[in-house]
This record gives C-alpha cells, sequence and structure tokens, in this order.
C-alpha cells in the first residue's frame, strides 16, 4: 500500500516534529512519510530539524498575507501541491478555522499537552496549560492526540496517556515530563494508527 503523505504543522522548538522524524526512522511510523513541514514562525527551531531530516518546508506568515482567510488558503494550496492526505499539528500555536478544519474531516491531527477535557480549549497551549495544572493542584495530569474539528481541542480523541504530577513541579519541570512520557509517545503511535486505515 501507498504511505500516507504527511505534513506537520509547527511553530516552535519542534520536539514533537522530532519524535515524529525518529518514528519514521524507526519503522514506528511505516504507513505514513512526513512530506512537508509548514511553519507560521520564520524562526521556528523546528524548520532546522526538518532540514536536518531533509524534508521540505515552507514558512507561512499571517502579518504579511493580512488575514487569517489568506494564511489559510496558503496553506490550503500548499496541502495540495504536496498532495497531502493527513495534516498533524504539533506544536502549532494558531487556531484554524472552521472554513479550514471542515475541508479535511478527521483528516487534522493535534497533539495537546493535558487530558482533555482538563485544561484545554481557546487560550490554553505551552507552558499555560501546565501552570493551570500546578495551579488547581491536580495530581495526575497527560497527554491527547485527537482529531481536530470547528471546536478548538474538541475531536474526537484518538490516544491519551497519564503522566503523574510530583511535589515541587515548575511548569517547566511538568512540561519536560509530559512530552518524555506522554507526547513523543503517543503523537507518532496515533499517526501511524491513522495512516494505517484501509484506504487511508
Ligand atoms: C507541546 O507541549 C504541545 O503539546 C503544545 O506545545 C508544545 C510544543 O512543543 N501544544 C499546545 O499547547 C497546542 N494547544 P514542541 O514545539 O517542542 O513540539
Amino acid at each position: 500500500m501507498e504511505k500516507a503523505r504527511i505534513a506537520v504543522l509547527v511553530s516552535g522548538g519542534g520536539t514533537n516534529l522530532q519524535a515524529l522524524i525518529d518514528a519514521q526512522a524507526t519503522g514506528i511510523i511505516r504507513s505514513g512519510k512526513i512530506a512537508l513541514v509548514i511553519s507560521n514562525n520564520a524562526g521556528a527551531y523546528a524548520l532546522e530539524r526538518a532540514a536536518r531530516a531533509g524534508i521540505h518546508s515552507e514558512v507561512v506568515l499571517k502579518k504579511e498575507l493580512g488575514s487569517q482567510a489568506a494564511f489559510e488558503d496558503r496553506i490550503k494550496a500548499l496541502l495540495k501541491h504536496y498532495e497531502i492526505d493527513y495534516i498533524v499539528l504539533a506544536g502549532f500555536m494558531s487556531i484554524l478555522s472552521e472554513d479550514f478544519t471542515k475541508d479535511y474531516p478527521e483528516r487534522i491531527l493535534n497533539v495537546h499537552p493535558s487530558l482533555i477535557p482538563s485544561f484545554c480549549g481557546k487560550g490554553y497551549y505551552g507552558l499555560r496549560v501546565h501552570e493551570e495544572a500546578l495551579a488547581y493542584g491536580v495530581k495526575v495530569t497527560g497527554a491527547t492526540v485527537h482529531f481536530v474539528n470547528e471546536i478548538p481541542d474538541g475531536g474526537r480523541i484518538l490516544l491519551q496517556k497519564a503522566v503523574e504530577i510530583q511535589e515541587g513541579d515548575t511548569p517547566e519541570v511538568l512540561q519536560r515530563r509530559v512530552m518524555e512520557q506522554a507526547e513523543w509517545k503517543i503523537l507518532p503511535a496515533a499517526v501511524e494508527m491513522v495512516c494505517a486505515r484501509k484506504g487511508n
């Protein structure tokens, strides 16, 4: 069977992109191939990770294009050009409109650093999620991979993994533990699961 073509959308450090690149190299991802990386930030370290792995990358800047619609149209054009089957949001810090998500039903995956439905939705991204989990005082957090629809963090859940909070955790320490123990494992596993679906 032909491999599904994957685009990974990033904004920052790209450790989840790295986990996908590594999973492709070790065969954890075998039904799909990362064909494109798109960043909405020209300075994202994720772009270097893509270059080192020999993966095409493109930078799409909302402030240059002028509007959310023009930004999303540019991304859609790239996805068509590269014949992309699945889109993975891996630390992509921009919410896609319904106009975009409706064109890719159950074809966009996102990794979120909490156990949805806790600490998710508009405004919950990156370190902020872990700050809120610590402030609330929960003893267990984790990560979720889900399909993306018009509701921020609201699409069908594919995989989740719990991570314990420890005495003295800072948001940074907790973020790292959630990445190591959950995100970098369940994101590649979910990507393989979806790409292996019959007929893609
Ligand atoms: C990750 O923890 C990811 O789950 C989170 O941002 C970080 C990106 O790190 N994403 C969100 O909060 C989306 N709502 P990375 O660039 O090293 O993969």
